[in-house]
């Protein structure tokens, strides 16, 4: 079983995917932490010195690779991943993609948190988050709508509300 985590950034798919990975006792990857350990540079450092479209390629190359090497796992991706190339196809086809909807309201208050470490967001001025949250949501939506499973409120449920959600698929 692989199961693919998506969803804009700060929706908190690592945090969901490594409970999801311990409950279902197979392997987890965070698809950001493999390009960085296969770099060894940052994600930051990536974009700066080789481009967004490179780190696309790279993010590409990774996904295929864990794929072919584990046919158990819960992969958490990164926010664009499903947007890139044939990838949200890919994922569909070797395993269940789930699209944590997180409201734009939680996701505000976690990047506002978190945007140093995220190249696409870490020279926006605060009070231009949300409308790019907004913008970027609505260019994004129609690949993360192809998901197999859609959680509105992963906030609101329990471990075992959302690991039997994503059993039922
Ligand atoms: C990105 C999201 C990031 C990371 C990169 C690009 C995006 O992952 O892959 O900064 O395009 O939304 P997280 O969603 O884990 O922050």
């Amino acid at each position: 079983m692989r199961v693919f985590l998506i969803g804009f950034m700060g929706s908190g798919k690592t945090h969901w995917g490594k409970q999801l990975a311990a409950q279902l006792t197979i392997p987890f990857f965070d698809l950001d932490e493999v390009i960085t350990t296969l770099e060894k540079r940052t994600i930051p450092e990536i974009f700066a010195e080789s481009g967004e479209e490179s780190f696309r390629i790279t993010e590409k190359k990774c996904l295929e690779e864990l794929i072919e090497n584990h046919s158990s796992m819960v992969l958490s991706c990164g926010g664009g991943t499903p947007c890139f190339f044939n990838n949200i196809d890919l994922m569909k086809k070797y395993g269940i993609v789930v699209w944590l909807n997180t409201n734009i309201e939680i996701l505000l208050q976690r990047l506002l948190k978190e945007k140093l470490t995220r190249p696409l967001l870490k020279n926006m001025a605060d009070a231009e988050l949300k409308s790019y949250i907004i913008r970027k949501l609505n260019e994004r939506r129609m690949y993360y709508e192809q998901s197999d499973v859609i959680l509105d409120n992963e906030n609101s449920i329990s471990v075992n509300a959302f690991i039997q959600t994503i059993l039922h698929a």
